[in-house]
């Protein structure tokens, strides 16, 4: 198998797979909360910074590791240097954590889209109010949650990911198309102004650790790094496409719709409720989007799309999550594909249980301060990811050496930020992420307050 594995066909397929991967709810439900908890442009400007420094450097590392060695990320460490494989172990847990609790999200999202066919009357209406009721009961959003969960499983389990990332790839440009008018007439609502300089102009008295901590996860979670799943496509990626400008891209399509999905939602709060509801996190693209189709003509027929085509996005990401953790089980286990794919549904059922309970019948249940969702959400994208960040720039810069990688990179094309790869790698990306790292825990811990 690992001899004769495939490859995408060019350049605008590998690009269009990765991006696959890579959007998903990270931009349209994550991102867009996060802006407007953290302080709006402020945020913005650090993820963007960070995007074209840490993301750019982690993710053409990733990638070639990943094609050079032609193995995904365990297998593809051991071989660069046995000592070092623990860090493809530590980068497959990440999706392990993330599945469970993503699927929830996606069952939520599902919730929505029969709302809108069914009639969505009070969703519209009542905006949060809606959505907190219905998370915290204790049965139904279970039952979304087992539904898109099994939606997954069935697709990984039948190997049918080809027809989904096929439909996919049509709606992906309608779904940026549907934004762009939803966000045009969000900025049309009296008061959504004051919104778009919220999210625009960055006021730096809002400048946190805690925010650049948020916006490194996001970067990671949002781009697919951090978990090994990058080094997967860059093993299938041909020796002749230019990894420097597929990172290039992938990078613009996902920090763009992540940015338009910001816009869609952080000005509507300004024009719904003043911005009284920026701080509502998890709940708010389910609170604010519906009240504005309230207001939009055809507002039921403009949901029912929206939800469907977010529906899809997020599917074709919990995909490619499952399918990362049935063929590590598959490989390293010697488990066949059918008992894999049952315990990874298993697995991730009994996981994702408890989070979707944590809103509601468990919200007396808090870790860390965190109701149980948002602690697996810290867990993964605030603790484990920068780890593995951290620990795969040490051994690239220091045991492995940038130069065997900007080999890779330079095949048969010249490395234009070779020297900016360099440095991010080596000193500005351990340093800054264990700063931000060991400030974040002791923070955690109530040792430090800053
Ligand atoms: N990058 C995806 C998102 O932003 O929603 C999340 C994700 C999908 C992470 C697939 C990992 C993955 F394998």
């Amino acid at each position: 198998m690992k001899n004769e594995r495939s490859s995408f066909t060019g350049k605008i397929g590998f690009v269009l797979a990765a991006a696959g991967s890579a959007v998903g709810l990270g931009n349209i439900w994550r991102f867009p909360y996060l802006a407007a908890k953290y302080g709006g442009g402020i945020f913005l400007l650090t993820y963007l910074v960070l995007a074209v420094t840490f993301g750019f450097t982690l993710m053409v590392t990733e990638i070639a590791i990943g094609r050079k060695t032609g193995l995904s990320a365990i297998g593809a460490f051991k071989k660069l240097n046995s000592k070092f494989s623990f860090i493809g172990w530590l980068g497959a847990l990440v999706p392990m954590i993330i599945l469970p609790y993503y699927s929830v999200i996606g069952g939520w999202v599902s919730k929505y889209l029969y709302t809108f066919i069914a009639g969505p009357g009070r969703a519209m209406e009542e905006g949060i109010g809606f959505f907190n009721q219905f998370v915290s009961q204790p049965a139904e959003p279970l039952i979304w949650f087992l539904i898109f969960l099994g939606i997954t499983a069935v697709v990984v389990f039948l190997g049918v990911e080809k027809g989904v990332e096929k439909v996919s790839k049509v709606m992906m440009p309608i779904l940026i198309c549907l934004s762009v008018v939803i966000a045009g007439y969000t900025l049309f609502l009296p008061g959504a102004m004051e919104g778009v300089r919220y999210y625009f102009m960055p006021d730096f008295s809002k400048f946190s650790v805690e925010l650049v901590l948020g916006a490194m996860g996001q970067l990671f979670y949002s781009m697919s790094l951090a978990m090994g799943i990058m080094i997967t496509y860059g093993s299938y990626m041909k020796k002749d496409v230019s990894i420097e400008s597929a990172v290039h891209q992938i990078e613009f399509f996902d920090t763009g719709i992540a940015i338009l999905a910001g816009l869609m939602i952080v000005p509507a709060t300004f024009a719904l409720s003043g911005g009284g509801e920026l701080n509502q996190g998890p709940g708010l693209m389910f609170g604010t989007l519906p009240q504005v189709f309230e207001r939009m003509l055809g507002g039921q027929f403009i949901g029912i799309l929206f939800f469907l085509l977010v529906l899809f996005a997020a599917l074709t990401s919990s995909i490619s999550l499952m399918e990362t953790v049935v063929s590590i089980v598959q490989d390293k286990l010697r488990w066949t594909r059918t008992a894999s794919c049952i315990i990874v549904f298993v697995g991730a059922l009994l996981l994702g249980i408890p989070s979707s309970l944590g809103n509601g019948a468990w919200s007396g249940v808090l870790l860390l301060g965190k109701d149980i969702l948002s602690f697996f959400d810290f867990i993964s994208n605030s603790v484990m990811m920068p780890i593995v960040a951290l620990l795969t720039c040490i051994f690239v810069g220091y045991v492995l050496k940038p130069k065997t990688l900007i080999e890779e990179v330079e095949r048969n094309m010249v490395f234009r930020s070779k020297k900016l790869y360099t440095v991010v790698l080596k000193y500005i990306a351990p340093v800054c992420i264990l700063l931000i790292l060991l400030t974040s825990i002791l923070e955690t811990l109530g040792i430090l307050a800053i």
